[in-house]
């Protein structure tokens, strides 16, 4: 008689092993069929105790939506839920009055505040690098209308890639002069999708101008006037770097697999573009051009809120406070709007904010009056992300740059929740 206790013990579950195991055990009348059924059995249970070794093993704590998780040590910017914003230690209410952008991108790149010298020439080189090669130019043309232009700037910073001098120097230096470099095009690539898009003649960064002031140059082809200036490059300083928001997660992730930083910066524009980020700005806007006047606010939001809606603009990850960089927006969006007789508009966003907190206790977030301020500063909603992003294209090569001294792969896990043991069925029989 085939003694099955003793196959089991020796864990032999081929067929031929079975065979093997019972002509070793000299059975006579080895009954195949029933051998079978029990190799099915032995591979069943098999397959039954290793996916309860599976389930106990890799049973690990989901943090959904990775909320406080710190993913990497960085020693770029500080982001506290109270309300605090610090740039390489620098608290940001102490910079954004009484620095321009070319500073903070200094600080930021080479982790000192420039002297007057060393600023003068930094600005010169921003300045100059803000020339687009041609055939970006012409690629920026010819793309279709109605892409969004964020995704016209997502393509065009991964097309720069191309014209790399020293594609293969991964050198320190070679990732700041791209950064730099980065930093330079990117405005210029939305100034020229604005103006070619609205059949405008190109106009040429002027050495004279400071870097954000050129920005603002190029797009609208017209010299900034002292409260202009003085607002692009407040908005630009505050835009500028924000700890391990999700496009500069992004822009890391890419960058810890040792991948370039064309590559890194095209994975944060794609990041910044969606709603629940920087694309929030655009529908900040959207959500003002509804409401017509102060009255109506209470009702609109309500009716948001009944619809289990988002109020765009509004709410953080990190901060349980006010957002540091809303007071400064606020104030330069209560500036210009006095000056462009959009007052109204002013006080419908200060009712939003009122209403909005009283009803979910939120404040609002750097979105909400940027999109004010650039409403003022006259540029169209569709390039609200777009000028996000050419501001924060600073902080994203900062960080990458950091994450290649840092040398980790960024490779989280994640918890299974599907099948098992799924039996293959080949697909003549499906
Ligand atoms: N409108 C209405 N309720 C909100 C909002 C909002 N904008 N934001 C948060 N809440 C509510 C949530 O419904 C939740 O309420 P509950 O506890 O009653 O369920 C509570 O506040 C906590 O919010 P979470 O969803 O846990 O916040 P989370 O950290 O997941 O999301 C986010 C943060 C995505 C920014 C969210 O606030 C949001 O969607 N805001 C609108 C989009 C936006 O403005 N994005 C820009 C953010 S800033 C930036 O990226 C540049």
């Amino acid at each position: 008689m085939f003694d099955y206790t003793v196959v089991h013990a020796r864990q032999s579950v081929g067929y031929k092993h079975l065979i093997k195991a019972a002509q070793s055990l000299r059975c006579s009348n080895v009954n195949t069929s029933a051998l079978r059924l029990f190799q099915f059995e032995l591979a069943h249970n098999r397959r039954k105790r290793m996916m309860k070794k599976m389930s106990e093993k890799q049973e690990r704590v989901v943090v959904r939506g990775l909320r406080d998780v710190a993913a990497a040590e960085t020693k770029i910017s500080y982001v506290n839920s109270n309300g605090t914003l610090y740039y390489l230690g620098y608290d940001i209410d102490d910079l954004v009055e009484r620095v321009c952008y070319e500073e903070v991108a200094h600080l930021l790149l080479y982790n000192k505040l420039p002297n007057a010298k060393e600023l003068d020439e930094f600005r010169s080189r921003l300045v100059s690098e803000m020339k687009l090669p041609q055939r970006v130019i012409k690629r920026i043309r010819v793309a279709p209308k109605n892409c969004h232009p964020m995704e016209v700037l997502r393509s065009e910073v991964s097309h720069l890639s191309e014209y790399d001098p020293h594609p293969n120097d991964h050198s320190d230096a070679a990732n700041k002069r791209r950064a730099i470099e980065l930093v330079a095009k990117v405005p210029t690539i939305v100034a020229t999708l604005h103006r070619t898009r609205t059949d405008q003649q190109l106009v040429a960064p002027n050495q004279e101008y400071g870097f954000a002031e050129n920005f603002l140059y190029l797009f609208k082809g017209k010299t900034a006037d002292h409260q202009e200036k003085e607002a692009i490059d407040r908005f630009m300083t505050l835009h500028a770097d924000h700890g391990f928001n999700a496009s500069t997660f992004a822009a890391r992730v890419t960058a810890s697999t040792n991948s370039d930083i064309y590559s890194a910066i095209t994975s944060a524009v794609g990041t910044l573009k969606g709603p629940l980020h920087g694309g929030a700005c655009e529908k900040v806007m959207l959500m003002l051009d509804d409401i017509n006047t102060e009255e109506e606010v209470e009702e609109y939001i309500q009716g948001m809120l009944d619809d289990q809606k988002k109020i765009m603009g509004f709410g953080h990850r990190v901060y349980k406070a006010e957002d540091p960089r809303t007071k400064h927006l606020r104030s330069i969006a209560e500036n210009l709007c006095h000056r462009t007789a959009t007052l109204n508009l002013y006080n419908t966003c200060m009712k939003i904010e009122n209403v909005v907190h009283d009803k979910k206790k939120i404040f609002p977030n750097v979105d909400f009056y940027a999109a004010v301020v650039l409403n003022a500063l006259g540029v169209p909603k569709e390039f609200f992300t777009p000028f996000f992003a050419s501001s924060r294209t600073l902080g994203w090569t900062t960080h990458v740059i950091e994450q290649y001294q840092d040398a980790v792969l960024l490779r989280p896990s994640s918890e299974y929740i599907g099948e098992f043991g799924r039996s293959f069925v080949p697909i003549e029989r499906r």
